[in-house]
């Protein structure tokens, strides 16, 4: 049996996907972490983690990763930042045995001291950010000197066919991120391009092509 979603259905998942509330919230989040999954693990490999990192990322959903960051080293120091109350209790409930720090902010301004995190990633979140360069300049402010931000998406010739996207994403390709951190205080210094396989409904499989751009801060002597 095939489901069709209504045009409202898709309206009411986007609305959910960019932060999601509620009931509906919580199982988005566990299909999101699911559906993500291959992603937020080779943007963690990635950022080539160890035992003394201070680890930040931004938009965590319910945050059901965390344990492949701790299977690196239980010493790192991870905290996560969250638009969505609904994700931050839920980040909190399922890692209630782990030692991390949740917080929830604006989106815009982070609450955290300059300097502070040498690993930050950002899975799927960049289409929801309201004045990215800000968002950037944010990043590189609390980023140390050696540190490395790694900000992954989805491409939009695969993000395009969606039915979900509408008109509270913002897609980005790779030229559009190059303009973007070029107007900001960080800079590139590696791209990856990988892809991995999505089930959209029941046994309907497509390939997702995504990005992982690696930042640092610019101006560091
Ligand atoms: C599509 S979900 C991705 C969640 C998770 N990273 C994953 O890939 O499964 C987007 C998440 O980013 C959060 N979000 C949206 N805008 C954000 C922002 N400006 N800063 C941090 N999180 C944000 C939403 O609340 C939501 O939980």
């Amino acid at each position: 049996m095939s489901l069709k979603f209504t045009e409202e259905d898709m309206r009411e998942i986007e609305k959910q996907l960019s932060c999601p509330s509620g009931p509906n919230g919580i199982e988005v989040g566990h299909k999101m972490n699911a559906s993500n999954i291959g992603m937020t693990i080779n943007s963690i490999d990635y950022l080539d983690l160890n035992g003394k990192d201070y680890v930040m990322e931004l938009g965590h959903g319910n945050c059901g990763h965390l344990d492949l960051i701790f299977k690196v080293s239980d010493r790192i120091k991870y905290f996560g930042l969250e638009l969505s109350e609904t994700m931050w209790q839920e980040a909190q409930k399922i890692n209630a045995n782990r030692h991390a720090e949740f917080r929830l902010y604006d989106g815009q301004t982070i609450p955290f001291q300059d300097n502070c995190f040498n690993k930050m990633f950002t899975v799927n979140t960049v289409y929801f950010w309201p004045n990215p360069v800000a968002l950037l300049n944010e990043i590189e402010r609390i980023l140390t000197s050696d540190g490395v931000f790694v900000l992954t998406f989805a491409t939009p010739s695969f993000m395009k066919n969606m039915p979900f996207v509408g008109e509270r994403f913002r897609l980005y390709d790779v030229t559009k991120v190059q303009k973007l951190v070029k107007e900001s205080n960080l800079i590139i210094s590696d791209i990856r391009h990988n892809s991995d396989k999505v089930e959209l409904q029941k046994g309907d499989w497509v390939t997702r092509n995504y990005i992982m751009v690696k930042m640092k801060r610019g101006n560091v002597e």
